[in-house]
């Protein structure tokens, strides 16, 4: 946690793979900003930006119009020269040429790394937002994106059902989620899939095959599978060759969701959510109190060091795993 000392100005920015709702995050942000009587500035494209010095004032009506636009009017980026000491030491010289005494970061768990580091480095309070659709970020139930994504998933998939039932037709369907199934599980269970493989979970290929042959012999040829990209046996073109090679009488096909799911105006639940932790997290700065990351648990705004939130997992809920077999049967 970083010294208390007095705040006035203020940046933010987002960091990593954009999501749905980051701009209602900045608008957030800005406007409590200015009604507490700071300055507020933006950082664009994230840590190189700050790196550059891609430093603009914001007003009120900068942030106008923007809450239903999904992607982000910051810009986002991966940066690599933060990760050295020479680049975070020009990230600082950046905000000290505007006297910035805090930030807002919006990201995911690599923006969430750089603030921990940079923070405690410099003696800057930071404070973090969960931006990214993976909802795999510890210290907040749902992460800003995230229900934005699955909505447009499971309207991918209720399109994609329609064309397998008409065919009768065996789909394997990617979601995003490299290292998390919560798109897959959420996914799998609103769009009421046969089989949902998890990057978490090692499923076995040959269950999948028993329960086809079995569907096959009651002549249920029509089957919608849901596969996160970082699944252990591979992406849903993997898993649906591997499927092919080992039974027959199916029509396979593979749609890949991809980058559809981190686009498109965010949900009115990832646009409150942004609003109140954006909201909070200015309070939370002017409160002098750096170093957390703001999240929504049981409805309410809790603040989660950075520590616990980077070295934690979000763990997916085993119930609902249990249900979204039982309920594919
Ligand atoms: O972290 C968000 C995410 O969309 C993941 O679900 C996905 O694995 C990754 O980003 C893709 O990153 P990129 O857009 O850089 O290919």
């Amino acid at each position: 946690m970083s010294k208390t000392k007095k705040i006035n100005k203020v940046a933010v920015f987002t960091s990593g793979g954009d999501a749905p709702g980051m701009n209602a995050a900045i608008r957030s942000v800005v406007r409590t900003a200015i009604s507490q009587d700071l300055h507020i500035f933006g950082i664009n494209q994230g840590y190189h930006g700050m790196i550059e010095g891609d430093i603009i004032r914001l007003e009120r009506k900068d942030v106008g119009n923007i809450i239903q636009r999904g992607g982000t009017i910051l810009k986002t980026a991966r940066s690599q020269e933060f990760m050295t000491k020479e680049g975070r030491e020009k990230a600082y010289d950046s905000l000290m040429a505007y006297d910035i005494q805090g930030l807002v970061a919006i990201g995911g768990n690599g923006t969430y790394t750089g603030a921990l580091k940079f923070g405690e480095e410099f003696n800057i309070p930071i404070v973090g937002l969960p931006g990214t659709i993976d909802n795999d970020i510890f210290g907040t139930d749902f992460s800003i994106g995230f229900d934005t994504a699955i909505n447009t998933a499971v309207e991918a998939v209720d399109k994609i059902r329609d064309t397998a039932d008409s065919h009768n037709r065996l789909f394997f369907i990617e979601v995003m989620g490299r290292h998390s199934g919560f798109i897959a599980l959420y996914t799998g269970i609103g769009s009421g899939s046969s089989t949902i493989f998890l990057p978490e979970i090692e499923n076995d290929i040959e269950d999948l095959i028993q329960l086809l042959k079995k569907e096959g012999r009651r002549k249920k040829l029509f089957n919608l599978v849901i596969v996160a990209e970082g699944n252990k046996n591979g992406g849903a073109m993997e898993i649906a060759s591997k499927v092919k090679e080992q039974i027959t009488g199916f029509d396979v096909k593979v749609a890949v969701i991809g980058h559809l799911q981190r686009g498109g105006s965010p949900t009115a639940n990832d646009r409150v959510l942004a609003s109140r932790l954006g909201h909070s997290a200015i309070e939370q700065l002017i409160s002098g109190k750096g170093g957390v990351a703001a999240g929504l648990v049981n409805g309410k705004v809790v603040f989660t060091p950075f520590k616990d939130a980077i070295s934690k997992t979000n763990p997916l809920n085993k119930d609902l795993i249990e249900m979204a077999q039982l309920l594919a049967l």
